[in-house]
């Protein structure tokens, strides 16, 4: 049979720290290897540590022309995600293939570090729209909001174009 899998491309990246006495961001850059290999990385400096709780609000949205559509939207307990990885939540899973791999968070809190994500590549991406969720071809924003204590401290945007 034939399978086609489309091509996630990575546009732009933006992290925003809104409390810099609590995190900021070292850097947050899209780079490229070569024509057909870009990569995402960022470091994240906490300081007030040790972090024991988190929510993590994640939202995927799709642009058709000037309006965004959101597709999801959930905030999971950044502090039991990597124990509820297992359980049978194919969005949980979904939201943490992106940084299994790549990521110094891949553990229940405390957090007692900065939070690097180094070199993921958009391919990562590949395989989770094509085969995890077999979205539509277009442009998508993957956000993210990292909230302590009920106050946004961090938000992670991701850019990504399916073609
Ligand atoms: C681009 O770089 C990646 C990673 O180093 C490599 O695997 C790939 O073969 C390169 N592609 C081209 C077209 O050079
Ligand atoms: C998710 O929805 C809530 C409630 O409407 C909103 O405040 C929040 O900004 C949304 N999250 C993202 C990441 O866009
Ligand atoms: C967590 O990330 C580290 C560093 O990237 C990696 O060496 C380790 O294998 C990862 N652990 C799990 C459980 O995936």
């Amino acid at each position: 049979y034939l399978l086609i899998i489309g091509k996630v491309e990575f546009s732009n990246l933006k992290c925003t720290s809104w409390d810099p006495e609590w995190v900021d961001f070292e850097y947050c850059y899209l780079k490229a290897y070569n024509r057909t290999f870009r990569y995402l990385s960022l470091k994240a400096k906490l300081y007030k540590l040790p972090v024991k709780e988190i929510k993590v609000n994640f939202a995927l949205l799709k642009r058709f022309g000037g309006l965004k559509t959101t597709l999801y939207n959930i905030t999971i307990d950044g502090c039991k995600f990597v124990k509820d990885e297992t359980k049978a939540n194919p969005i949980i899973t979904y939201l943490y293939g992106f940084y299994r791999v790549y990521s110094n968070i891949n553990h229940t809190c405390p957090y007692d570090h900065d939070i690097i994500m180094e070199k993921i590549p958009a391919t990562v991406f590949d395989t989770q729209f094509s085969e995890i969720l077999p979205f539509a071809r277009g442009e998508y924003l993957f956000k993210s909001n990292w909230i302590y204590q009920s106050n946004n401290k961090a938000s992670v945007h991701v850019y990504l174009s399916y073609t």
